[in-house]
């Protein structure tokens, strides 16, 4: 047996799992995949529009855990591939939207200039509509080795995660909450779970269903995902006001000035801090039974609270 950086390990040991390497071999993978994924052709305009916010970096959390969990329950990279790449277009559409001038308006992501400071707001409009269009398509014209009753499960999981049930749901009331002292614990998680849990989940989720994941399993995934999703926002609103744009990528503060609810805004950032520490441990939890071949999803939840960006 070898760890993940390629060292032989002790007979009876297990290996230490080594993120960072892990991390940068999956993120290489998905890159060459996405790149693929989207050639520039006739009108060029809107694919290079969809491109120039596909392939701008970012840390690849979604397409890393679909790929995750579908080896953990015995199946293989190639076959959550594309379902990865999708999860990557929906999550890349749902930033050039939430950056446009009606939504958070913001003038930097990934380090680079939004889609709509470069291209204007109506392709950056239509390059999130041809993004998300194009990854349920993708799934559905590019999965192979997976029966096809697996991938419909998995389209439609995605497509209630993704619209007014999900993420549409919850950046509706994200914008609604704007500017409101009084939002409650309530309505800030439905916030939270919504906007940001819910692809999260769906990356565990139609990874797992995409391997045939038993019933058992896929709930216990699901509860991993939540915990995590939840998390995952809570570190995004504690790292827009403790880290420097250099570090995001994006403009920080905003959240403050925008008067947007978030749980620093209720709880105060170390309450927050040891909020999400405990849903990861919450996460970790459903983990166990999976062993050590958990070990990449219990790391990846770790990730969540460690990063820096
Ligand atoms: C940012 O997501 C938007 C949220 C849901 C908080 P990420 O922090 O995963 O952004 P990238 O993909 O790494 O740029
Ligand atoms: C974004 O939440 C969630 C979605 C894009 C669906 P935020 O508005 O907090 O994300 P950032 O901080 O702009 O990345
Ligand atoms: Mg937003
Ligand atoms: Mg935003
Ligand atoms: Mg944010």
């Amino acid at each position: 047996m070898v760890a993940t950086d390629g060292r032989p390990v002790p007979k009876g040991e297990s290996p230490a799992f080594d993120l960072s390497t892990y991390l940068k071999g999956r993120q290489a993978k998905v890159e060459a995949a996405l790149d693929r994924s989207l050639p520039l052709i006739y009108p060029e305009k809107i694919y290079e529009a969809m491109r120039y916010s596909l392939l701008a970096g970012g840390k690849r959390l979604r397409p890393i855990l679909c790929l995750a969990t579908c080896e953990l329950v015995g199946g293989t990279v190639e076959m959550a591939m594309p379902t990865a790449c999708a999860m990557e277009m929906i999550h890349t559409m749902s930033l050039i939207h939430d950056d446009l001038p009606a939504m958070d308006n913001d003038d930097y992501r990934r380090g680079k200039l939004t889609n709509h400071k470069v291209y204007g707001e109506d392709i950056a409009i239509l390059a999130g509509d041809g993004l998300l269009a194009y990854a349920f398509e993708y799934i559905a014209a590019q999965t192979q080795n997976v029966p096809a009753e697996r991938v419909l499960k998995a389209i439609a999981w995605l497509g209630h995660a993704v619209g007014a049930a999900g993420l549409v749901g919850g950046q509706v009331v994200d914008l609604e909450s704007e500017g409101r002292p009084d939002i409650q614990e309530e309505t800030l998680n439905y916030i939270h779970t919504h906007k940001t849990g819910a692809l999260l989940e769906a990356c565990v989720v139609c990874g797992a269903l995409l391997a045939g994941a038993t019933d058992a399993d896929l709930a216990r995934l699901s509860r991993y995902a939540q915990n995590i999703g939840l998390a995952f926002q809570i570190i995004d609103d504690i790292l827009d006001i403790t880290a420097t744009q250099e570090e995001l990528g994006k403009t920080a503060g905003k959240d403050l000035q925008a008067q947007k609810a978030t749980y620093p805004s209720l709880w105060g950032l170390e309450t927050s801090k040891a909020k999400a520490q405990q849903l990861i441990e919450e996460a970790k939890a459903q983990l166990e039974p999976f062993g050590d071949k958990a070990q990449p999803l219990i790391a990846l939840a770790e990730f969540i609270t460690m990063r820096t960006n």
